[in-house]
């Protein structure tokens, strides 16, 4: 019925093992009341008014010499806290009070113990969970005390004691055939460990040794062990966990030997574990990992190899393993170049199963991304990969071009300088990155797609150098207003400019940069270029003349059916609107989703060359656009480049002028690049209403709210 009454709820380092005793225990009866009831509680005085108590559970805390003795409780009590109090001798005695009460877990901290008679524990048949912590006693008085307590304690935890001379873990002479199952010694002095001295212990699951001077280690069999950590011990050889392939322990599953002083892993000492999954030895020395280590392991699925070093080699195959996951390396002065001294290309070979890698706070400032392809190009399955702090100056090809499943990328620290246009679009998985603290100057609207900003989670770019200038315009103005900012951390206290200097320091949210001074930067730019190309034009172009010759006529006639019109009180077009696009953009944007609502919601008779034009293209353009009553220009980059399209913008402005017709619709579908702008796009922007194509819901709302009405507006014929 008391099964589960050897726990201690209350001990931070003691419930991580409840899981693993909860898994194993559950059977017993009555354990929801003993674990549900004191919870609602609040905790009252007993045992003389020294003491409080809640449920089962009654510490008695800091009375020093005020308390020299185990009070008598009126309630129910399994777990007594007896802490700060003195208590320097230990007898058959001392216990009385609380014999009768089926005491399952009894903590005895800071509590001045000196003598322990050899039956002090042989009334406290029921306790399960024993903590000694921060005592000065001497190792044969420590002696007494253990060898008193019962079989049946599954829980010994002692700690911060401080005996005359190192102890050598003789338990087996005094707690034969004990049931323990959990041992954990911090901080008591054992030089060497040997595993014989505890072979009458058949249930042990867990030791772990903290903090005790640990030289040397002799292991002996458990077949029951399944966790075993030794850390903080300064011993230097790998323990001999395996003799000719024979593992003293078949069934452990986690070994820590984090920060001792080991040099090398010797994987014939290790191999023979074949249930380990988990293997722990960060802070050591080790400076090699060779060939198939861990290959033998066929459960293994964690391995942490951190703060090692210094220069760290990684010999080919190193990680060859058919089930590793999740592999640490972080801060081991491994410098990622191919070489017998660093790292071999191959190192990372058949680990493919691999899905988190850490390689931080090493050296990739002489990495190439040809060494990145060949080192980890073959990770397929990672999704998280942290390269932070390694003096990496690039985002490497490898990334977008193997890791099609990578979830979080962590880049913090480094100098990467740029962000190459797309990185990231095709990385439908990637949900958190971090490019923080690098030396990025310019996020613009190509950088990112609007897909991969709606999939991602968290995007960290803060403490960025950003140069505050017309490229960042967009990124600017994005921050300012799109809900998908949210997703940008520490935004916005630090996205600081990095220059100009009239920025510098200053919250990109502060930067003023309007859009009207950035183009007339621009504006002046593009004179001065224009002028030149215009001369080079006049003179190769030729071809050109045609078209324009073309259109002069046109509108000598169309003056005429200008007046007209205006007679009859304005026309009947064959057309609502004429759409001018370039081949490039037209498949994405306008026709899946333009084209559709345009015709099928709002009912407008559209003509669409791609689809409708039929002859020679530029007769078409001169008559379809007379018919339309609108001409929508969709300007991108490509649009420009397009000699039709320009023809198309040119033709429509000159209508807009001689025909003093409202006719133009601007979309800018993608922003500009400068040398783009030409004459005509400048022209065409400003007359006023242009309406730029939407990135997120909102500014996708007051395009449609824009070109409604733009296209709404029957009043077309500017009159004089
Ligand atoms: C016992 O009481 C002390 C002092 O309040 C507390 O620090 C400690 O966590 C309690 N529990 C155990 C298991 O030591
Ligand atoms: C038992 O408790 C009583 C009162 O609570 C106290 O006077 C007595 O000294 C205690 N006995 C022992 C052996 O500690
Ligand atoms: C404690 O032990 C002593 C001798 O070892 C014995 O005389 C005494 O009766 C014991 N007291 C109790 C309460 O068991
Ligand atoms: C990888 O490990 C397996 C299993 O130990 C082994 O059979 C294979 O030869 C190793 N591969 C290489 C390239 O060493």
């Amino acid at each position: 019925m008391l099964l589960l009454l050897f726990l201690c709820p209350g001990d931070a380092n003691y419930n991580k093992e409840k899981d693993i005793n909860l898994e194993k225990k559950t059977t017993g009866g009555g354990l929801e009341e003993f674990l549900v009831s004191p919870r609602k509680q609040n905790w009252t005085r007993c045992g003389d008014k020294m003491c409080q108590c809640k449920g089962y559970q009654a510490r008695c805390v800091n009375h020093g010499h005020h308390l020299t003795y185990i009070p008598r409780f009126k309630q129910k009590i399994t777990k007594l806290n007896f802490t700060g109090n003195y208590l320097p001798f230990i007898d058959n005695e001392t216990f009385t009070n609380i014999t009768e009460l089926k005491l399952a877990c009894l903590v005895l901290r800071n509590s001045s113990i000196q003598n322990c008679t050899r039956n002090a524990f042989n009334g406290l048949k029921s306790l399960r969970s024993l903590f000694i912590r921060n005592n000065t006693i001497s190792s044969m008085e420590l002696i007494n005390c253990l060898s008193g307590v019962t079989k049946d304690l599954n829980n010994l935890n002692l700690e911060f004691i401080y005996l005359d001379k190192p102890w050598d873990l003789d338990l087996d002479k005094i707690m034969t055939d004990s049931k323990i199952d959990n041992l954990h010694l911090r901080n008591i002095e054992i030089t060497h460990y040997n595993q014989s001295k505890l072979s009458t212990f058949k249930h042990v699951e867990i030791i772990r040794i903290y903090k005790s001077s640990i030289n040397t280690i002799t292991l002996d069999y458990s077949s029951t062990l399944k966790k075993l950590e030794f850390a903080h011990n300064p011993f230097s050889e790998f323990p001999t966990f395996c003799v000719n392939g024979y593992a003293y322990f078949p069934h452990l599953t986690y070994l820590n030997l984090r920060h001792n002083n080991i040099q090398s892993i010797k994987s014939e000492l290790l191999t023979c574990m074949k249930f380990l999954t988990q293997f722990h030895i960060d802070n050591n020395r080790i400076h090699l990992i060779e060939s198939n280590t861990f290959s033998n392991l066929p459960k293994l699925f964690l391995v942490s190899i951190s703060y090692n070093g210094p220069d760290m080699v990684l010999q080919e195959f190193a990680f060859n393993s058919s089930s590793l996951k999740e592999l640490y390396l972080y801060d081991n002065d491994i410098y990622f170049v191919n070489g017998k001294k660093h790292v071999n290309k191959d190192a990372f070979q058949y680990c493919t199963q691999l899905e988190e890698l850490s390689v931080s706070s090493n050296h990739f400032g002489f990495t190439t991304n040809q060494m990145f392809e060949e080192i980890f190009g073959t990770l397929v399955n990672l999704r998280s990969l942290s390269v932070a702090h390694g003096g990496l100056e690039f985002l490497p090809s490898f990334i977008p071009k193997y890791l099609k499943k990578i979830e979080k990328l962590l880049f913090s620290g480094n100098n990467i300088i740029h962000i190459q246009e797309g990185y990231f679009n095709n990385l439908n998985s990637l949900k958190i990155i971090e490019i923080n603290s690098n030396k990025i100057a310019t996020v613009k609207q190509n950088t990112f797609s609007l897909q991969f900003l709606k999939q991602v989670k968290s995007i960290d770019l803060s403490n960025n150098t950003f140069s505050c200038n017309c490229e960042l315009l967009w990124f600017i103005n994005f921050l300012k207003t799109s809900p998908i900012r949210k997703r940008f951390n520490h935004f916005p206290k630090e996205y600081i400019c990095g220059s100009p200097t009239v920025f510098k320091g200053k919250q990109l949210l502060q930067v003023r940069l309007s859009e009207r001074i950035c183009l007339t930067m621009y504006h002046i730019i593009i004179i001065t270029v224009l002028t030149e190309i215009l001369l080079l034009l006049t003179i190769s172009f030729v071809y050109r003349y045609r078209w324009h010759l073309r259109y002069i006529m046109y509108v000598a006639r169309f003056q005429r059916i200008r007046s007209h019109r205006l007679l009859n009180g304005g026309v009947n077009y064959k057309y609502d609107a004429y759409l001018s696009s370039c081949d490039a953009d037209f498949d994405d944007v306008i026709y899946h989703e333009l084209v559709p609502r345009l015709e099928g919601n709002m009912g407008l008779r559209l003509y669409i060359p791609q689809r409708d034009g039929q002859g020679n293209k530029i007769d078409q353009i001169i008559s379809k656009m007379g018919v339309s009553r609108k001409v929508i220009l969709f300007l991108s980059d490509k649009y420009v480049e397009d000699r039709y399209c320009e023809f198309e913008a040119s033709f429509a402005y000159n209508k807009y002028i001689n025909e003093k017709r409202d006719l133009m619709i601007a979309v800018v579908l993608k922003e500009l690049r400068a040398k783009n702008v030409t004459k005509t796009i400048l022209k065409i922007l400003a007359v006023d209403n242009n309406i730029k194509w939407g990135w997120d819901e909102e500014s996708l709302e007051l395009f449609w709210l824009k070109i409604t009405t733009a296209i709404n507006n029957m009043d077309d014929l500017i009159v004089e």
